[in-house]
This record gives C-alpha cells, structure tokens and sequence, in this order.
C-alpha cells in the first residue's frame, strides 16, 4: 500500500506530535477532552503505522533486483545471437584462433579449462572490452559494439554457458554486471 506521501516529511511530524506529551495526561483535563485526546493519538497512530508499512514496503521493492542476471549461468545472450557470432568468428578470428577456438601457434585457446580460469571472477564487459579494443591482434579496434557482442555470445556458447531470451547488450557497464563464474553455481544445479 502507498499512502501517496512521502512519510518522513507529513507523516513524520504528525507522527511526532502525535506522541503522548507528558504534560497531556498530567494536566486536569475534563473526561470528555481528556477522551477526545485519546481518539485522535490513537488515529495519529494508525496513520503512523500505515505509512511505516507504505515505507517499508517500498523499500523492498526498491532493493528487488532478482530478476536481473548476475553470472553467464543466467541466460544472457540467445541462440541467433551465438550464430551470428559464429558466422562472424569465422571471418574475423578463426585463422589465428582456430575453427573450433583451439587456440593456434600463438594465439590462445577460446575455450576450455585454461581460457575459464583466465576470466573467472572478471565480466563479461571485461571481456567484451578485451575483444573490442585489443582483437583482431592484426587489425586491433575496429569491431563494432554489435559485432563484438555477437562474437562473445559464441564464446559463451562455446564454453557451455546457456543462451536465454534477451541477447547481450552492447554497452561495457551493462555487460559489466554480468559475472563470469567458471563453475556452475550450486542453486543452479537443482534444475
Ligand atoms: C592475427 C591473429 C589474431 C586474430 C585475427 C585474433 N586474435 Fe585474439 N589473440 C591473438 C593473440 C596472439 C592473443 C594473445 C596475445 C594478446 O593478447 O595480444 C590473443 C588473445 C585473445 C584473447 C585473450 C585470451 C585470454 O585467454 O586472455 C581473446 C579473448 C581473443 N584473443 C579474442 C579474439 C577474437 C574474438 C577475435 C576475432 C574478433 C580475435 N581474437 C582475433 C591473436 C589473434
């Protein structure tokens, strides 16, 4: 429930006076104001709760981040995305790094134990960046955003990490709260 008030400022002040004086109970006050006086902190008191549980509540909601992906086990690219990424790998940079990523005489492999180890616990906009400013080690920054995310979606793919609905994005600070965990988190395993 939203009372449509900032609580803090009205309600806060109400809330405040609202509180039993001291001088309120001591003072010779005749039964029937003495009972009006007890109607209205009790209503005062009412209005303070609701607008503490409005608070609070959209307090949770504002802090509900669950359905933003954290780590490559959430789904963050999709299949057409790694396909094209694949078609554009082939042309790009396939001849050092190898049809299948293997890796060459010397460039890297792309996938497997040695390349996960190299990035696990950075992002996937670290890696992005990587791609984009320092690849083609031939022909360095000229990719562009679309490109580089199409190719890292094939990497992804490539390394068993599941494709999902919504394709990578293209900017760094978004791709930067994507974390890049070599293993696959326990909770994910119950699926
Ligand atoms: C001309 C050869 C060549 C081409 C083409 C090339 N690379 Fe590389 N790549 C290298 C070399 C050599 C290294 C290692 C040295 C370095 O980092 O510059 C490397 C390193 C990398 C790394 C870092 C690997 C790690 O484990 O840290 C990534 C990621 C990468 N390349 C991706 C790509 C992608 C994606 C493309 C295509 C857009 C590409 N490379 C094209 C030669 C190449």
């Amino acid at each position: 429930m939203n009372v449509g008030l900032p609580p803090g400022t009205v309600f806060g002040s109400v809330c405040l006076q609202s509180r039993p004086s001291h001088d309120a109970f001591q003072s010779p006050l005749r039964g029937l104001e003495r009972d009006e006086m007890r109607a209205r902190i009790a209503a005062a008191a009412i209005l303070c709760a609701a607008a503490a549980v409005g608070a609070s509540y959209s307090a949770l909601r504002g802090q509900d981040t669950s359905s933003a992906p954290h780590s490559v086990w959430d789904g963050v690219y999709t299949r057409e995305q790694a396909e094209r990424g694949h078609s554009l790998f082939g042309q790009h940079c396939a001849k050092c790094h190898g049809d299948a990523l293997e890796g060459g005489d010397e460039s890297p492999a792309l996938v497997g134990a040695q390349f996960l180890s190299d990035w696990n616990e950075l992002t996937v906009g670290d890696l992005f960046d990587r791609i984009r400013k320092s690849m083609p080690a031939d022909n360095p920054g000229h990719l562009s955003r679309e490109v580089s995310a199409d190719i890292l979606a094939y990497l992804l793919d490539a390394n068993a990490f599941p494709a999902g609905q919504t394709e990578l994005a293209h900017q760094t600070e978004i791709l930067q709260q994507i974390r890049i965990e070599s293993n696959k988190p326990e909770s994910k395993n119950k699926k």
